[in-house]
């Protein structure tokens, strides 16, 4: 069972958690429809993907839809699909997400969104594993597995008439509740570790441990983002620490004393206080920015090496080893990064140093880590003179 987990991705060793991965296994060969209730970050989507993953659809594709995200008024079209001409903007026949998860799953995330005229077709859909698309009369067979997922209250939805009781009974058959976080404490120190040496991992860098103080520090905190939250939070420290080790200190430093999770870079005056994929961005784009130092140091010594000398040539096989590890487009697959986006970071990133040490460009260069000759120079191609 603990291997199915691992297997997944799901980590943890609660009784709670087990407890989960223990329906995931009985429930997931079937077609049944299932929904997923829990809080944000909680890890809906993991199980959802573990429960395709473990059916006979394996083979079949997966659909997720966020039917918070897609407007009302296109959400039948994108699940159901259009005839051309159905309405304003029909250019074309369209299959809808269902027809696309034929033979598969579907995941409809945030279910408790739908319209309810959408929950009625739904339900046909379940019944009838049919569709009609919009503008069209006759239906066609679909096979799909649905899987539902929602942090809503559904029964207080149903009693104040936002969900359809039918749909709600329809798919309460089989409900997997995922307990937030601080329900499941003892999940945590392994989730730690799990992100640590992923990180670490798909970065390549060293793992840092943490000592035993700080993880009773994480456990103890309440993690209102759930798992994501905590994720995010080991990728921050990992990144903007420079110990070898995470401390108690540094633990405390970084988790602030609300919940609210405020973080200050050592190096740069940026407060973060934002979303987490912002954040993400924000941490990925700052490694970005040293890579970028480094290899310009880099080109600027390669400029004035003697040839001719061992010694200076074995350095420079490490040195092209370095610039091969420093591929800045293999950093991170989901940013697309064009010189102009390195060059707007940097400017960022010298425009807000520069403020935080009022204006002194020798403070600012050692923060920054470059020479004063290279701040001027960027400062004067940024045109940062004000
Ligand atoms: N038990 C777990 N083990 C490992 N990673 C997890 C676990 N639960 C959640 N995560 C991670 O936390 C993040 C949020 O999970 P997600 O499934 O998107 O949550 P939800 O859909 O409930 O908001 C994802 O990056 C996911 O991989
Ligand atoms: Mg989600």
């Amino acid at each position: 069972m603990r291997n199915i987990g691992q297997k997944y991705g799901i980590i943890g060793q609660s009784e709670e958690i087990k407890q989960v991965i223990r329906v995931i296994e009985q429930v997931a060969p079937s077609d049944i429809s299932i929904l997923i209730f829990g809080e944000s970050g909680v890890g809906k989507e993991l199980v959802a993907k573990a429960l395709h993953d473990l059916s006979l659809r394996k083979h079949g594709k997966y659909v997720i839809v966020n039917c918070g995200a897609i407007p009302a008024g296109t959400i039948e079209s994108e699940l159901f699909g259009h005839k051309k001409g159905s309405y304003t903007g029909a250019m074309e026949d369209r299959k809808g997400f269902f027809e696309t998860a034929d033979k598969g799953t579907i995941l409809l995330d945030e279910i408790g969104e739908l319209p309810l005229e959408t929950q009625v077709k739904l339900l046909r859909t379940l019944e009838q594993g049919e569709i009609t698309r919009v503008g069209e009369s006759t239906p066609k067979k679909v096979d799909v597995r649905v899987i539902g997922a929602t942090n809503r209250d559904l029964t207080a939805d149903v009693g104040s008439g936002k969900f359809r009781q039918d749909l709600y009974f329809r798919l309460k058959t089989i409900m997997i509740r995922i307990p937030p976080l601080r329900e499941r404490k003892d999940d945590i120190p392994m989730l730690a570790e799990y992100f640590m040496m992923t990180y670490a991992d798909k970065n390549n860098l060293a793992y840092k441990p943490i000592t035993p103080q700080a993880m009773s520090l994480i456990s103890d905190a309440t993690w209102e983002g759930n798992v994501r939250e905590l994720k995010n939070f080991i990728q921050s420290v990992f990144v903007l620490e420079e110990d070898k080790m995470i401390r108690g200190e540094t633990v405390r430093k970084h988790l602030g004393n609300s919940s609210e999770q405020t973080m200050y870079d050592t190096r740069f005056p940026v407060r973060v206080n934002k979303q987490a994929d912002q954040v993400e961005r924000e941490l990925i784009l700052r490694q970005l920015f040293f890579i970028r130092q480094d290899v310009e140091e880099i080109k600027e010594k390669l400029s004035v090496i003697d040839t001719s000398d061992e010694m200076t040539m074995s350095r420079m096989k490490d040195i092209t080893q370095y610039i091969k590890h420093s591929d800045l487009s293999e950093v991170h697959e989901d940013i697309s990064l064009d010189d102009r986006t390195l060059q707007e970071v940097e400017k960022e990133m010298i425009s807000q140093t520069l403020k935080k040490y009022y204006g002194s460009k020798r403070k600012t260069a050692q923060a920054l880590g470059m020479s004063e000759r290279t701040l001027y120079r960027k400062i004067k191609e940024y045109d940062l003179n004000d």
